[in-house]
């Protein structure tokens, strides 16, 4: 049914937040924006920042569970841990680079720390994966910026 509602995922990549160290706000942030611009939200966890672990989830959340949109949260950075691009990249069909980029643009008119975020944006066979910074902030801030023209692009995907 074409008019049914988007389906959503939300992945949070943390080492401390998969080990309970440390309280996860970004995955509610991403969780609630979702809900609210009228997506079916029907997973949301957290995973230690393992590459092969992430590549797991993507692509079961693609092949299996068939949801429109994977949003991830996290290991986008500089550290020697941030790995979600890498991982996100190895399970790509193609880029949708745009994505990304307007992310990082609109983000660095808000601070000049958004050029150190390595997120990509993907498609692997009809999912849209979204790689967003790990703050709860920079969540909010990114998914406001996108939101709007994502449901376009979803719906030729379908
Ligand atoms: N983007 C937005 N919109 N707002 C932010 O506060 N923080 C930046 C950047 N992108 C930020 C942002 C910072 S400080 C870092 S280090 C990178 O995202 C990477 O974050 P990550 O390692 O949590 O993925």
């Amino acid at each position: 049914d074409e008019n049914r509602p988007f389906t959503a995922a939300v992945i949070v990549l943390s080492d401390k937040g998969s080990r309970g160290e440390r309280e996860d706000l970004s995955g509610p942030a991403a969780e609630e924006m979702l809900k609210e611009a009228g997506y079916d939200v029907v997973e949301r966890f957290v995973i230690p920042d393992e590459p092969e672990v992430l590549k797991h989830h993507l692509i079961r959340l693609a092949d299996s569970r068939q949801v429109d949109l994977v949003v991830t949260s996290g290991g986008t950075g500089f550290s020697m841990r941030d790995q979600t691009p890498e991982a996100t990249l190895a399970v790509a069909d193609r880029n949708a680079p745009g994505i990304a980029e307007y992310i990082r643009m609109k983000s660095m008119q808000i601070t000049d720390r958004a050029m150190l975020s390595r997120g990509v944006s993907v498609i692997r066979k009809k999912t849209l994966i979204v790689n967003l910074p790990g703050s709860p902030k920079a969540v909010k801030e990114s998914l406001g910026f996108i939101l709007g023209a994502l449901d376009h692009g979803l719906k030729i995907l379908r």
